[in-house]
């Protein structure tokens, strides 16, 4: 069965796109069939492997609008196995179109449905909100991956973020599952560091990984390169860290 996981935290720039991209690329380096759909106007995602949307239709927007679907949306990119819909500035306009309609939660899931076989895994980018946008990715998804960035308001905003995951589970898909949290940009050489580490574990205890994201600069050089860190330096602390965190993914299904 496809596992649909979606990587979210509203709050911005804790490592959401870094790990979407970098999981999904070791998954696929190891054999995976993998889509990573991008769901952020930023378009992060998109730009780290490289792909600029030229046609609108042919991006998540498109994909929620009705224009494409998610087949035709679908690219290729530098990695065997690894496919992406990219994403583009409209998708911002999406919010606003989907905010009024029937039913706007579940339009990702819809254009989904019938796409999975093709999968062995699916992952949303999300974006830094608890908008229209992330709510389609929750129900859309069978399972939420939740990168904590290790620094001093780790914690903030994490209680509204399992709020909005309960009221999911509750309303809109009762089958959404944590699959775990995951602390990113770690630096083991700071009291700081090991401190907010040890708070996260206190507080989420076994919902998070072993497999910790150290701050390593091939990590945040590798997005300027259009490749994922596999492919720009597959010998880095960065690479080896989101290999361990893919065998983790693998091994809790
Ligand atoms: N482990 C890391 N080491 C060094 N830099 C990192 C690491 N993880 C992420 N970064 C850098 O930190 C910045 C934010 O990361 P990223 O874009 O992945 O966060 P995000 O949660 O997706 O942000 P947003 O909320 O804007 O979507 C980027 O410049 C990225 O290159
Ligand atoms: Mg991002």
């Amino acid at each position: 069965m496809t596992r649909v996981i979606a990587v979210t935290n509203q709050k911005g720039g804790v490592g959401k796109t870094t790990t979407a991209v970098n999981l999904a690329a070791c998954l696929a380096e190891a054999g995976f069939d993998v889509l990573l759909l991008d769901m952020d106007p930023q378009a992060n995602a998109s730009a780290g492997l490289g792909v600029r949307a030229e046609d609108p239709r042919l991006t998540s927007y498109g994909v929620l609008g009705g224009a494409a679907g998610i087949a035709e949306a679908t690219t290729a990119t530098a990695v065997e196995h690894l496919s992406l819909v990219p994403a583009c500035a409209d998708l911002a306009g999406a919010v606003v179109e989907l905010a009024n309609a029937d039913g706007n939660e579940y339009v990702l899931e819809y254009a989904l449905a019938g796409h999975l076989a093709s999968y062995d895994f699916v992952f949303i980018d999300c974006p830094p909100s608890l908008g229209v946008l992330t709510i389609n990715a929750l129900v859309a998804a069978r399972e939420v991956l939740v990168p904590v960035q290790a620094e001093y308001y780790a914690l903030e905003g994490l209680a509204a973020l399992l709020e909005t995951i309960s009221l999911v589970q509750e309303h809109l898909n009762p089958e959404l599952a944590m699959l775990g949290v995951v602390v990113t940009m770690y630096d083991g050489r700071t009291r700081l560091g090991r401190e907010v580490a040890g708070e996260v574990r206190a507080h989420l205890g076994e919902h998070v990984f072993e497999s910790v994201i150290p701050r390593n600069v091939r990590l945040s050089e590798a997005p300027s390169h259009g490749l994922p860190i596999s492919r720009y330096d597959a010998t880095c602390a960065g690479s080896d860290a989101y290999f361990d965190l893919a065998k983790e993914v693998v091994s809790r299904d």
